[in-house]
């Protein structure tokens, strides 16, 4: 049987549990997930994103077989989590710059030779970093999600997680995009490659975002999370409540815009500084 198959038994009876299986499965799967060799999601030729839902299973039986275990670096320093799931374990062959000061990492998770994580930041299981992107202070790399090359994830900007249930997408970065600061990204969510998130752009799968170039309103549709075009610059918008108590109180309503397409003057502005890297 293959690591898929074994998963996706498991998953449906839990009746086949047997400790010295699990302890293989969970070795192997944990192994593809740190080289990058196993993804959660990942693109087809025909630039669609397709969720592998039995590695999102392989990670939820992680968290339910997993026994908790005692981490603590000694008495004042105390870490308490599943043994399935513990930090991953870098050395300095793998090139990726972890600046010093709380950060922390878990296994499970592939991290690209060039990667630079500024502390504090946190990348949870099932999250692929591809190179050259940057992590930046206070961002969170929420579980499954899928980082391009050369993000700029600035600081504060959290992506979120999505694991369950096993086949709804995770939020997706593609390459060369910048998220500015204090950004939410969510509920799988996908950002195409070179666009823009001006600072605070909050998006959900229930965000409406209005293209003020193309004149048309994106949002998620028949099952599918939100796409933001490639180049899109989308910065935080508000639309006007009609309800007459809204009226009355001068009401609106979040709705990121996107102001324009990428052109010289936003590459100036969002360019990776090379020194940095
Ligand atoms: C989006 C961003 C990159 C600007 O891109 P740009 O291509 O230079 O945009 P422009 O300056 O040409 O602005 C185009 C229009 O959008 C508006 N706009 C641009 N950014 C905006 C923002 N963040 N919020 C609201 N409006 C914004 C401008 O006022 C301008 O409006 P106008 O046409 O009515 O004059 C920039 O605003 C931004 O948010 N950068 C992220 C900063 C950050 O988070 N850094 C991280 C540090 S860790």
């Amino acid at each position: 049987m293959t690591l898929q198959e074994k998963i996706n038994s498991l998953y449906q009876d839990p009746t086949l549990f047997n400790v010295e299986e699990f302890e293989f499965i969970a070795k192997e799967l944990i192994n593809g997930l740190n080289t990058g060799k196993i993804r959660s999601a990942q693109k087809d030729d025909n630039n669609n994103w397709i969720v592998n839902d039995w590695v999102k299973k392989g990670i939820l039986l992680l968290f339910k077989y997993g026994n908790l275990t005692d981490y603590s670096i000694n008495k004042n320093f105390n870490f308490f989590d599943k043994n399935t799931i513990p930090t991953h374990n870098f050395t300095i062959e793998d090139n990726v710059r972890i600046v010093p000061g709380g950060s922390s990492i878990r296994t499970g998770s592939y991290i690209s030779p060039g990667v630079i994580c500024m502390p504090p930041m946190y990348i949870n299981i099932g999250a692929f970093v591809d190179e050259g992107t940057m992590i930046d202070s206070h961002a969170l790399v929420g579980t499954c999600a899928q980082i391009g090359k050369r993000v700029h994830l600035s600081a504060a900007s959290q992506i979120g997680g999505v694991l369950e249930p096993p086949n709804a997408r995770p939020v997706i970065v593609e390459d060369d995009v910048m998220i500015g600061g204090n950004c939410g990204i969510y509920e799988g969510t996908l950002i195409r490659r070179r666009a823009v998130l001006g600072s605070g752009v909050v998006i959900t799968s229930s965000t409406k975002i209005f293209d003020l170039v193309k004149e048309r309103i994106i949002k998620a549709e028949n099952g599918n999370p939100i796409e933001i075009p490639e180049g899109a610059v989308v910065v935080p918008g508000a639309r006007k409540i009609n309800t007459p108590f809204a009226e009355q109180f001068g009401l609106s309503i979040s709705s990121p815009i996107i102001i324009k397409y990428r052109d010289e003057k936003t590459d100036s502005k969002t360019a990776l500084e090379d020194y940095l890297r």
